[in-house]
């Protein structure tokens, strides 16, 4: 065939997709293929738009510091949307967030109590919840993970003067399915606007903020891992959040505590704060755990 149109290009490349051997890739490129020449239909794109387009891509794809595409992902509300689709919660179960770019594997486990913050200016925050099944079942021995921004909004990683670990780490629930553990408190941040991202924020004249918040990566036996955030009450981003990530159910107060003992019997002289949250697994289905 030749002589292709703006009638007939499409379903000639649908066509061309036909025997593609795996089913479910035929359908995602068929789908992809009809939805971006409706697209470019619907609104009229003109050549140079298309050469900006292959430029803004290009440029995208060359960003070396961190992975822009899954900025752009974030910014552009995709990232929540696949992560809505896959993450289907029953009753007790904690919604889900993305992961962001500022999550490290490999952490050392530390002990229950263990201070995040030590040597770093802020407000002293206490953390503390349970980790259950969705079933209601306490889950003891589940890891739980956490970081978060500094006092100025920035994560260790993003800091030049030091590589070490900062406001993060790695615990392990009791048999009670509890963790505790101190820090600070976390500020609102822009993300990255230096690249690709940024020009598509400002053109869009949006800003590149999101609302403080504790990151929180949980994994038990038998439980899908639960990756989310607990947001600041009070935060003036939490309704324009860049990213799209804010829940009601993911925001808490995080009290504001008067000195004297706290929760782990540490006794504090002056002001601090107190983040509880008890977090809910899904259960995997029976097939898959075993
Ligand atoms: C974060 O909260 O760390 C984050 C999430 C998505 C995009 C940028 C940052
Ligand atoms: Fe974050």
């Amino acid at each position: 065939m030749h002589d292709f149109s703006e009638q007939n290009i499409t379903e000639a490349v649908v066509e061309a997709l036909r025997s593609t051997p795996s089913p479910r890739l035929k359908r995602v490129l068929t789908a992809l293929v009809r939805h971006m020449h409706d697209f470019v239909r619907e609104v009229d794109l003109t050549q140079e738009e298309w050469s900006y387009a292959i430029d803004y891509l290009t440029r995208t794809g060359q960003i070396e510091q961190r992975p822009e595409y899954i900025l752009l992902s974030d910014t552009l509300g995709i990232s929540v949307l696949v992560d809505a689709i896959n993450h289907r919660m029953p009753a007790g179960a904690t919604e889900t967030t993305a992961l962001g770019p500022f999550y490290l594997d490999n952490q050392a486990e530390l002990p229950l109590g263990f201070d995040l913050g030590d040597g770093l200016k802020g407000e002293p925050l206490y953390i503390e919840g349970v980790v259950s099944s969705a079933t209601g079942a306490p889950l003891s021995n589940a890891i739980v993970d956490i970081w978060q921004s500094d006092d100025e909004g920035f994560y260790d990683v993003q800091r030049n003067d030091s590589s070490e670990s900062k406001l993060r780490g790695r615990f392990r629930t009791d048999s009670q399915g509890r963790f505790y553990c101190w820090s600070i408190m976390p500020k609102s941040y822009p993300i990255p606007e230096d690249g690709p991202v940024g020009e598509m924020l400002r053109a869009t004249g949006r800003h590149s903020y999101r609302p403080a918040h504790v990151h929180f990566m949980i994994a038990a036996d038998n439980h899908e891992t639960l990756v989310t955030h607990i947001f600041v009450e009070g935060d003036a981003y939490l309704d324009s959040d860049a990213v799209f990530n804010v829940k009601r159910s993911l925001i808490r107060e995080y009290t504001k505590e008067s000195p004297g003992a706290a929760p782990d019997g540490t006794p504090m002289d002056r002001p601090w704060r107190k983040l509880t949250y008890n977090f809910g697994l899904k259960p995997v289905a029976k097939k898959q755990a075993a």
